[in-house]
């Protein structure tokens, strides 16, 4: 049965909201002040014609609506003027999710959880659509260019989410001292950026972020870098496809340091760093010559930016600083973790956003075929910038979209079929109400059950089991129901047995 539009008026003092079917009609209402009068309501159907829908009654013609009855058992289903053929495909950039990518959504998401949760952390959400001075940071970034944002009918600049971390620090302020520290919270939520799609890139994915709110220590990374590990090889992905490049934002400091370079040009000069190998080497020097930086600068910079060994750094920075003693430090803890095979000093490696002030990680896949998996790294000063006291922080994001692709890639994407255990069908219409009394008892005992709702042949039946991988097909006959049984179906052994209502399991 096709359905005919849905109706949505707004009027100041009434909302109403109507769906007609073609066989039926239903209305909601709702007041905030009085009940429309039956009169009203031509007038508002008479409206509606000026919206867009997508109707399968297009073809059908107007009649009027003269009263309260005529308008609601006759729904304006005959209206043509305003069908439109709508594009079937979602937003470019943006997915729908039909069951069996929902299935694989869900196995994603339950890995990530169980991770999270394997670590002692607390899930988190926050609203997709934020305060557009959230991500309003005047360092350059990309992020900044990609914001979805708009004004909303109060007049408020608000942006969809493209990254959940200052809603994290938002929500850590709002919270205040009630929370005890450290803080250990994961979130798996939607983020939009309008980003150029490459593969793996969309312009909204799914997050997985941990975070670790007041623990200053080094320990902190060491533990989020574990969780990560863990979570890939849950999935099947060995330190053979995936690594980790790790530097420290404290490595460009202590370089710009020794010249002289304002801290105000620290953060502008990683969003310009980070752009490395994306565009020419001359356009970097020309954005860090714009920042205050010298040339002996940008090029003593370079070169620590080429380092790929701890000791190298070490040589050039001296062993003393506090760059190279963390980073040391994380080597050794991911030795006692047991993930060194999976992690490497890369001091190129500085991320895109401007908030990250010490350790900064990126997975990435050994082939190099795939942008980033993940990222993350300490931002130790990103609640201030809120008007929050500061509070050391740590965490990362690791996204839907590449890690899918890498799967593919390895050809590691799970099977993830669709599995309701029970099929129950009546074997005569007048046995309906019978059959649903069956599924309710089993529903009732945990069982997932398909109910068949319609009077449909056996083959069908057999069919539509096979399809849902359904265990057992339980089929409700007269003679059977007559005394209080049903047939039980094994479908993996076609072995078949009556079973008492009282007995079914
Ligand atoms: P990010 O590096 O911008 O960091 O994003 C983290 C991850 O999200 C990326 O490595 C990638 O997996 C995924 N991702 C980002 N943009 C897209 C996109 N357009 N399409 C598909 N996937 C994407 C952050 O967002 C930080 N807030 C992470 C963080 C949390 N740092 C500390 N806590």
């Amino acid at each position: 049965m096709a359905a005919a539009p849905s109706l949505l008026i707004l009027h100041p003092r009434l909302t109403f909201f109507a769906t007609t079917l073609r066989h039926f009609s239903l209305i909601h209402y709702q007041f905030s002040v009085h009940p429309p009068t039956p009169s009203r309501l031509p007038v508002l159907f008479a409206r509606s014609r000026h919206h867009s829908y997508s109707s399968s009654t297009s073809n059908a013609t107007e009649t009027p609506h003269a009263g309260r009855s005529s308008s609601v058992s006759s729904p304006p289903n005959q209206a043509v003027d305003y069908a439109q053929k709508i594009d079937v495909n979602p937003p470019k950039g943006t997915r729908d999710f039909p069951p069996e990518e929902m299935r694989l959504r869900n196995w994603l998401f339950h890995n990530f959880r169980e991770v999270s949760e394997l670590f002692g952390f607390e899930e988190v959400d926050y609203p997709v659509l934020e305060s557009e001075a959230l991500y309003i940071r005047k360092a350059g970034e990309e992020i900044r260019d990609q914001l979805y944002c708009f004004e909303d009918k109060g007049n408020r600049r608000v942006a969809l989410r493209p990254e959940l971390t200052p809603s994290l620090a938002r929500l850590v302020i709002q919270k205040g001292k009630s929370v005890p520290l450290p803080i250990k919270w994961f979130a798996i939520g939607q983020c939009w950026r309008y980003e150029r799609m490459t593969r793996g890139r969309r312009r909204e994915h799914y997050q997985w972020n941990m975070d670790i709110i007041g623990v200053p220590d080094v320990t902190g990374e060491a533990e989020l870098i574990s969780s990560i590990v863990t979570f890939f090889k849950r999935i099947g992905i060995t330190a053979k496809d995936v690594g980790f490049k790790i530097s420290s934002r404290k490595v460009l400091q202590k370089v710009l340091s020794l010249y002289s370079v304002p801290e105000t040009s620290f953060a502008k000069a990683c969003i310009i760093i980070d752009k490395m190998g994306k565009i020419p080497m001359e356009e970097i020097k020309k954005e860090l010559k714009a920042v205050e930086l010298s040339n002996d600068a940008i090029e003593d910079l370079l070169q620590v930016l080429s380092m790929k060994s701890l000791t190298e750094l070490e040589e050039k920075l001296g062993g003393a600083g506090e760059a190279v003693r963390e980073l040391k430090q994380l080597f050794s803890l991911a030795e006692k973790f047991g993930y060194s095979e999976w992690i490497q000093f890369d001091a190129s490696v500085v991320r895109g956003l401007a908030y990250y002030t010490g350790i900064v990680f990126e997975g990435f896949d050994r082939e190099g075929k795939l942008r980033a998996i993940c990222g993350g790294g300490r931002y130790d000063r990103l609640l201030s910038t809120f008007g929050g006291d500061d509070i050391p922080a740590c965490g990362f994001g690791f996204g839907d979209a590449v890690i899918i692709e890498l799967l593919k890639e390895r050809q590691l994407l799970p099977e993830v079929p669709v599995e309701v255990e029970n099929i129950v069908c009546s074997l005569d219409p007048d046995l309906q109400g019978a059959a649903a009394t069956v599924a309710t008892l089993l529903r009732g005992k945990g069982q997932c059950v398909d109910l068949v709702l319609e009077n449909k042949p056996l083959k069908w039946v057999f069919k539509r089991a096979a399809r849902i991988n359904a265990q057992r097909l339980i089929l409700v006959g007269s003679s059977e129901w007559e005394r209080g049984m049903v047939n039980v179906k094994i479908l993996s052994t076609g072995e078949q047995h009556e079973v008492n209502l009282d007995d079914l399991q």
